[in-house]
């Protein structure tokens, strides 16, 4: 790749800024980043990964090999370093209000600004509440050396977990939020290479810049408990909502992209920024405009418990001395991340009922294993069916798609699948002799 005059500052090395800085070295930048934890730092700076993402430990490994990629702790280095900050830092959730806690952004951004000694503009990816970047553009100014021209732009991400280095370098569109002529300029050249590729660039002002994000998720889990719910009538009324699914999907008004039923919507963003959009709507007096999010996470919620049902139904109604098989744990395939995943939420609730819950998983099983001490887990799929009395298909990795159920049938003690992805052929298992049961399907 050609090389980039502006030098860029990554701060906070999540998925979301590991991805960015390896991706933006790849594309000629010099990168400089930065996580206030030293072991995460040392294990990037070797090459390594501390999660899975497809594709990216090659290009995080290629940008160090080309020695335009490098790591740090120190805030001083990057400041002076750096004509481009972007910040990267988590916003979990703070209590059960929901709210978003801003600490690390807040942090972040009071470690930076007083060294800034150069012209810089520091840009917000992290997902935040609308009214936040006003409030970080004071305390920028109020923190940053007189005449050290600390500007601030924000410009949400958009890139989804498994496919996050694709992602980057191909968005579906770019979206910032900017006060003046320069910022934009500035994050331009940032994203030439996009913007050549013909990506959509879209110019707002913070607050608009900032609901993009908010709203974008709060349409996609929308559109995903709307799937959800019409598999509720589905199952009252002997209905398919695989086939209601594929139906709506063939009018491109409403379109087949999350519109796939089953357990629902779970990881780090979805759930996380409803509550966080529903707290923040109230704080601006407009609930009431939010409050069918407070449905959604509802019915989501539902997909569980249903789950949960239809597993004690096919053990004889009581999960007391049963051995359920679980094949899934992380929140969605192709990723390790166990982050509020409907998986180990319904292994979880079965193991609280009494029953034995084994648990496999191709990526996420080490991360599983630390949140959830008290399941059990397996190294492969055969193994978690092992003697089980019901095998429940949680999350709908390639690997239990690919599954041969006659392979299967010869581990279980009964063979019952629950299809909580509606991943599977429900014809193939039964004619191998499987009590098949899914979500919204009779
Ligand atoms: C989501 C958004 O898709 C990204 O655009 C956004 O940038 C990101 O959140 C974020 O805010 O950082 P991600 O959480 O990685 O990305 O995962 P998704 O692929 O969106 O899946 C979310 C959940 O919805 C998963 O649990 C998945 O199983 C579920 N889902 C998805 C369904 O139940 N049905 C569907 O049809 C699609």
């Amino acid at each position: 790749a050609a090389q980039h005059k502006l030098r860029l500052s990554v701060i906070g090395t999540g998925y979301l800024g590991a991805t960015h800085a390896a991706c933006m070295a790849d594309l000629g930048f010099e990168v400089l980043a930065l996580d206030v934890d030293a072991a995460k730092i040392e294990r990037l700076a070797a090459g390594n990964l501390p999660f899975y993402e497809p594709g990216l430990e090659e290009v995080l490994r290629r940008g160090l090999a080309s020695g335009r990629l490098r790591f740090t702790t120190d805030f001083a280095e990057i400041a002076e370093f750096a004509d481009v900050h972007f910040l990267c830092v988590g916003t979990p959730q703070r209590d059960d209000s929901g709210a978003a806690d801003l600490r690390y952004v807040h942090s972040a951004v009071d470690a930076l600004a007083p060294l800034l000694t150069r012209p810089s503009l520091i840009v917000g990816k992290s997902t935040v509440p609308v009214g936040t970047a006003a409030a970080l553009a004071e305390r920028i100014a109020a923190a940053a050396p007189a005449g050290a021209e600390a500007e601030l732009a924000w410009n949400p991400e958009f890139l989804r977990e498994g496919f996050a280095v694709q992602d980057t370098l191909h968005p579906d569109r770019i979206v910032i939020g900017v006060r003046d002529g320069r910022a934009e300029a500035l994050l331009r050249e940032v994203y030439a290479t996009q913007i050549a590729d013909e990506t959509p660039f879209v110019v707002a002002d913070f607050q608009t810049a900032e609901l993009v994000k908010v709203s974008a998720n709060a349409f996609l889990a929308t559109k995903i408990s709307f799937i959800n719910a019409m598999a509720e009538v589905c199952e009252a009324t002997g209905s398919d909502v695989t086939k209601l699914s594929l139906a709506l999907s063939y009018d491109d008004r409403i379109g087949g992209k999350f519109l796939g039923p089953g357990l629902g919507f779970g990881g780090g963003c979805l759930p996380k920024d409803i509550r966080a959009f529903m707290a923040r709507a109230d704080e601006l007096g407009v609930e009431p405009a939010l409050s069918f999010l407070r449905e959604v996470d509802a019915i989501n919620q539902r997909r569980r418990a249903r789950m949960v049902d239809l597993a004690r139904e096919l053990v004889g109604g009581s999960f007391e001395g049963a051995v359920v098989g679980v094949l899934g744990a992380a929140f969605k395939p192709n990723s390790d991340d166990i982050r509020d995943s409907p998986a180990l939420d319904v292994a979880a609730k079965i193991r609280g009922q009494g029953a034995r819950v084994t648990v496999y998983d191709p990526a996420a099983l080490e991360n599983a294993r630390r949140a959830h001490p008290d399941l059990d887990y397996a190294d492969t799929m055969l193994a978690a069916a092992s003697d089980a009395s019901v095998v429940l298909l949680l999350t709908e990795w390639q690997e239990f798609r690919e599954a041969d159920p006659n392979v299967l049938a010869k581990v279980v003690a009964t063979r019952a699948m629950v299809d909580g992805r509606n991943a599977l052929d429900p014809e193939r298992w039964r004619e191998a002799g499987w009590t098949y049961r899914a979500l919204g399907r009779p």
